[in-house]
């Protein structure tokens, strides 16, 4: 494998550690201008000023990038998305901005079960091509590492051909693909009214499968008043937990339901979402160490408030970002919006935000100890930025700024 240096960033920017960064440090990146790195064998072999780095490795050795100019940053660590379905839902978009309300659209036979009703009509193949295309799109935003959940089979086998997608897309596409088992996403049109039957139908038929053919690392839910309730999520979660998944919820997204609690109960990765999390599930989150994964791009195009990162910083919690891209709530996959959206509507600095877009990332998925900073050890995925500092992240405003993509030490020019 190639010997790759990296020279002359204009400034190199991470956060450091082998875990989430709480609280107050999340606003503390290590900085390094004229900064250098060294790639071996696809990890990364030493950081430094560009001096530094000279002194001690021979360039002849290495293939040399020359980054005057531009900077580094880690590569992004999309943690919570739907990106493996059949279908889409543009008149959904446009009931809402008449006027509708997600939830309605649910209730009447839209939403998920759209989705899940185009999605079981299509084939491994054309999952898995749209599959392709879609992680390409990521890539060129610095996405590296992603998350992928279920959810839009909702019986056995169309949940597990999501979850083998995944895993193929995993083996051939250079982002990671991390899958996540959502078959608590809603409640089918063929349990509708017994939904305690479905979840029974989960714990004995699916998840074993799930578990037995190593498909899926977490397990997630949609805990969520008239989807599935706290009591049916903590019994599938536990089960899940069981049998060696770990687990995501996504909590308090629309009211206030006690998700965030749940996740502190059972101690798990991630609570996503969050724009109604109480005062005491956030303080729960923090004393747990729960990572809570906003969606701030899933507010936008809902047209809600945004969830409380402020406050959720300021009581000691590690704070990830992600996009939710899927073809309902959120049909964006743009870092540099929610980049935007974070700093602006939500308060975070852009310190914060890179943060909370690399490292607290790789922790919800349970890989802060592989990726999410640029040291050491770690797997080389970073990004050279077209400017000289990561602020240029938040300045230019919802634009693109990636120029070049590293991931495990391969150069991909998106
Ligand atoms: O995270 N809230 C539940 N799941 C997705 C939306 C899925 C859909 O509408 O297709 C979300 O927002
Ligand atoms: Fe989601």
């Amino acid at each position: 494998m190639t010997k790759l240096m990296i020279l002359h960033a204009a400034e190199l920017a991470t956060p450091e550690g082998k875990t989430a960064v709480y609280g107050e440090k999340m606003n503390h990146l290590k900085v390094i201008h004229d900064g250098a790195v060294v790639i071996e064998e696809g990890l990364i072999k030493a950081v430094g000023t560009t001096g530094e780095i000279l002194k001690n490795y021979h360039k002849p050795q290495h293939k040399v990038i020359d980054a005057a100019g531009r900077s580094l940053v880690p590569g992004f660590v999309d943690s919570h998305t739907h990106f493996i379905f059949g279908g889409y839902r543009p008149e959904e978009f446009f009931m809402r901005l008449s006027g509708k309300s997600y939830m309605e659209i649910m209730k009447a036979k839209g939403g998920i079960e759209n989705t899940v009703k185009a999605t079981r009509k299509s084939s491994f193949d054309e999952l898995f091509q749209s599959g392709i295309q879609r992680l390409n799109s990521m890539l060129s935003f610095g996405v590296t590492t992603v998350e992928g959940k279920s959810g839009y089979g909702l019986d056995l086998e169309t949940e597990i051909r999501q979850l083998k997608v995944m895993k193929k897309l995993n083996e051939k596409h250079s982002v990671d693909v991390v899958p996540t088992f959502l078959g608590a996403h809603a409640v089918p049109p063929e349990f509708k009214g017994h939904s305690s039957e479905y979840i029974d139908f989960i714990i004995s038929e699916v998840l074993p499968q799930v578990s037995d053919q190593n498909l899926a690392e977490f397990c997630d839910t949609f805990c969520e008043k008239g989807v599935i309730s706290i009591d049916h999520s903590r019994r599938l979660l536990s089960a899940a937990r069981n049998m060696g998944l770990d687990l995501k919820i996504h909590a308090d997204e629309i009211e206030q339901l006690g998700g965030a609690e749940l996740a502190a109960e059972l101690g798990a990765a991630s609570a996503d979402h969050l724009l109604e999390a109480s005062d005491e599930g956030i303080v729960r989150l923090a004393e747990k160490h729960i990572v809570a994964t906003l969606l701030p791009a899933t507010a936008f195009c809902l047209n809600k408030r945004y969830a409380s990162a402020r406050r959720m910083i300021d009581h000691g919690c590690a704070v990830a970002l992600a996009s939710d891209f899927n073809p309902g709530s959120c049909f964006t996959d743009s870092i540099p919006l929610i980049f935007s959206l974070a700093c602006i509507y939500m308060k975070m600095s852009g310190e914060e935000a890179l943060t909370a877009f690399t490292l607290n990332g790789a922790a919800a998925l349970n890989r802060a100890d592989k990726i999410g900073s640029i040291e050491e050890g770690k797997s080389a995925d970073l990004l050279i930025l077209k400017y000289p500092s990561y602020k240029y992240l938040v300045y230019n405003t919802a634009v693109n700024i990636v120029d070049q993509v590293i991931k495990r030490g391969k150069l991909i020019t998106p």
